[in-house]
């Protein structure tokens, strides 16, 4: 990219002849009218088994609950056989996916197009044979092995409903996730490989089960080591799958059909089952491929989030896979055996676009240069970040040490809720600039809201939202099992549809539009803290906090980090007479009990009292300036315990 003098930068005439998207032009015509936009590229991007008959519609069906939002109505389609079937059409000899295991001493894995297409049927016919249906649920419990490409594929093929759950989560997190789904298959592996270490999925899977509704556990063979085996109920992944046959016919899915549940954090702690469906999803995760990423039949793209999460989902796997490149996925540490080791990996497979998030690249930039100047990288074309404010620093690096100052930098924003981009400047348009994700994607309308729900001007902070008719892979919904469904629209409702009424998408981020238009995110306007990019809030952690039984209360506070973004700092009521220091690795264990190792707090504060209003709420923004050792403190005078900010201050020193 090019600087210019306006601070803006703009892709280099070489890149933009080459680009899919060069035309401004693409957002007037997506603004004239989006659904007309969006019904052509469905049309054109999309293989129908039948044709949809309406292309967007939104209904109230009642005053508690969200909008019902439907794109495509009337169609049948298969994400899987959009991906698998079309492209062994095209090429069947095409790389689909490449594996790069953690020991860099152990033998990458290859897996065509065909070859994919292959496997995928043999597991859907396994786990047809198991009595999986469609519309019944899967647990995913598997850390990054072709394993989860095929089992989360084999799904979508016979039309049941994935939810993967993040390896590294805890028992307790995977059985909320199963209990909720009251799924009766959980596919897990034995065990996998973190920096050299073996970690036993297996006995966090069989902790995890325990009080749920699995009746089969599916258990992939991956790090050897020993684990406790039920007859009746587990079964290995090779034995099941080694003498299925290799063709399974893709079920016919309607556009509405439920295709996947991801669950996040939302506001105060909610725990968020997002539902996404199967038309939109499809359509958004293959055409922002297409523009953000520019994908060409050559490209090699390394998506380095896990599969667990949203990125992994929509970029590790689906968008690449849908649009018939080839997907790079790496089981291991960024940095191990060494901090090479990325550029290692780019450099042996020729990696053309890297997609990663800022706490990656911020810890690259504290390792220096030097990690990436023994490879050869000059392959990469693209770089991407994803799932936090990347600041201008770090933009700045990136763009110098690993993009040469010439690549485009795509700052792409979105949420598991809008389940694929958004928001970015397109590579081949532009403008781009340092620490502002850019431009709404063409056919998706951003605002920013002021406290009365009026546009905000240019420069001004306020709420953003998405406005009608949304994007096609717009969440359409909270999950829940019965009884609890109507718990689940109400909560639907109130967390995304309430602030300025139903017609309005909250996005729960604050941000500002300059004279482009081009939008900056400034950061959540909840609890949220996005920790190396992950989705945590302080309510959730102050639950954690007070399971320890000899705390009361507890006050959590996201602080700045220099790698992961920000980091949470804890402060909790204890007056027990016990060793201090014993108590606080308690809590620690509590905290990576319930929210693994990721949420880890940066310090842990004992205190007697917490700062409270009068009417009992606690001051979370005056421990914050306290920590920072701010001399304005604010109005203190709603205090019912003014006493607490000397006893802090002295406890902070
Ligand atoms: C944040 C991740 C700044 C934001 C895809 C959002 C970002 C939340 C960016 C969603 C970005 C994501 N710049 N902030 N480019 N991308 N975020 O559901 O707060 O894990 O609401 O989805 O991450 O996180 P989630």
């Amino acid at each position: 990219m090019k600087k210019k003098l306006n601070g803006l930068y703009y892709p280099t005439k070489d890149f933009q002849k080459q680009a899919n998207l060069n035309n401004k032009k693409i957002y007037k015509e997506a603004q004239k009218d989006p659904v007309v936009f969006w019904n052509e590229l469905a049309k054109k991007e999309i293989f129908w088994q039948e044709p949809f008959t309406e292309t967007f519609s939104v209904t109230s069906p009642s005053t508690s609950s969200g909008p019902e939002i439907k794109w495509f109505s009337g169609g049948k389609l298969n994400l899987c056989e959009n991906v698998l079937d079309k492209n062994v059409e095209k090429n069947p000899n095409k790389i689909a996916l490449i594996w790069e295991p953690e020991n860099p001493d152990e033998q990458t894995k290859k897996y065509t197009y065909e070859e994919l297409l292959s496997e995928v049927n043999k597991f859907a016919n396994a786990l047809k044979n198991l009595g999986v249906k469609k519309g019944d649920t899967v647990g995913i419990y598997l850390p990054i092995i072709p394993e989860i490409v095929i089992a989360m594929l084999a799904c979508t093929r016979i039309g049941a409903v994935h939810l993967v759950v993040f390896s590294a989560f805890s028992p307790e997190a995977l059985k909320i996730r199963l209990q909720t789904i009251k799924t009766k298959y959980l596919i897990t592996a034995d065990g996998y490989f973190r920096r050299g270490k073996i970690i036993n999925l297996k006995q966090n899977a069989d902790l995890g089960i325990e009080g749920t509704d699995v009746e089969k556990v599916i258990v992939v063979k991956r790090a050897g080591n020993d684990i406790l085996w039920n007859n009746t109920r587990d079964f290995w992944f090779n034995e099941l799958t080694n003498n299925e046959s290799n063709i399974c016919a893709p079920e016919k899915m309607n556009s509405e059909d439920l295709l996947f549940v991801l669950p996040e954090s939302g506001t105060t702690g909610q725990f968020l089952p997002i539902m996404h469906t199967t038309a939109g999803y499809t359509l958004q995760a293959k055409i922002t491929g297409k523009w953000v990423f520019d994908y060409k039949d050559s490209d090699v793209f390394w998506s380095t989030a896990d599969p667990g999460w949203i990125t992994g989902h929509t970029y590790s796997i689906y968008s690449p896979l849908l649009n018939g490149i080839t997907t790079v996925l790496f089981e291991g540490a960024p940095d191990y055996p060494t901090p090479d080791r990325w550029a290692k990996i780019i450099e042996k497979n020729k990696i053309t676009i890297l997609y990663t998030a800022p706490t990656a690249i911020r810890m690259f930039k504290q390792y220096g240069a030097e990690s990436f100047k023994n490879c050869d990288i000059s392959s990469l074309r693209i770089l991407g970040s994803v799932g936090e404010i990347i600041d201008e620093p770090t933009w700045l690096w990136y763009h110098k040490e690993i993009g040469k100052n010439k690549l485009p930098i795509v700052d792409t924003y979105w949420q598991t809720e809008t389940g694929a981009i958004i928001i970015t400047s397109l590579p081949g348009i532009g403008p781009n600039k340092p620490a502002s994700a850019g431009l709404a994607l063409p056919g998706v309308n951003m605002e920013i809201f002021d406290d009365n729900g009026r546009p905000c001007k240019n420069g001004v902070e306020g709420n953003l939202v998405m406005l009608s008719p949304y994007c096609p892979a717009i969440v359409r919904g909270i999950f829940a099992c019965p009884p609890n469904e109507r718990d689940a629209q109400e909560k639907y409702k109130n967390v995304y549809w309430n602030l300025y009424g139903k017609d309005i998408y909250v996005t729960s981020d604050r941000a500002i539009k300059d004279k482009h238009n081009i939008i900056k995110i400034t950061g959540r306007a909840d609890d949220v803290i996005k920790i190396a990019g992950r989705r945590i809030t302080t309510s959730e952690l102050e639950s954690a906090v007070n399971n320890h039984l000899q705390i009361s209360e507890s006050a959590v506070i996201g602080v700045p980090d220099e790698i992961k973004g920000f980091i949470p700092l804890v402060f909790a009521t204890y007056r027990g007479t016990k060793n201090k220091d014993e108590i606080i690795k308690e809590i620690e264990l509590e905290i990576r009990k319930s929210m693994g190792p990721i949420a880890t707090p940066k310090k842990i504060y004992l205190v007697n009292e917490l700062p409270k209003t009068r009417s009992g709420k606690i001051m979370r923004t005056l421990l914050k300036k306290l920590y920072f050792n701010e001399k304005d403190l604010g109005d203190t005078s709603t205090l019912s315990n003014p006493e607490t900010i000397e006893a802090i201050k002295k406890i902070l020193e």
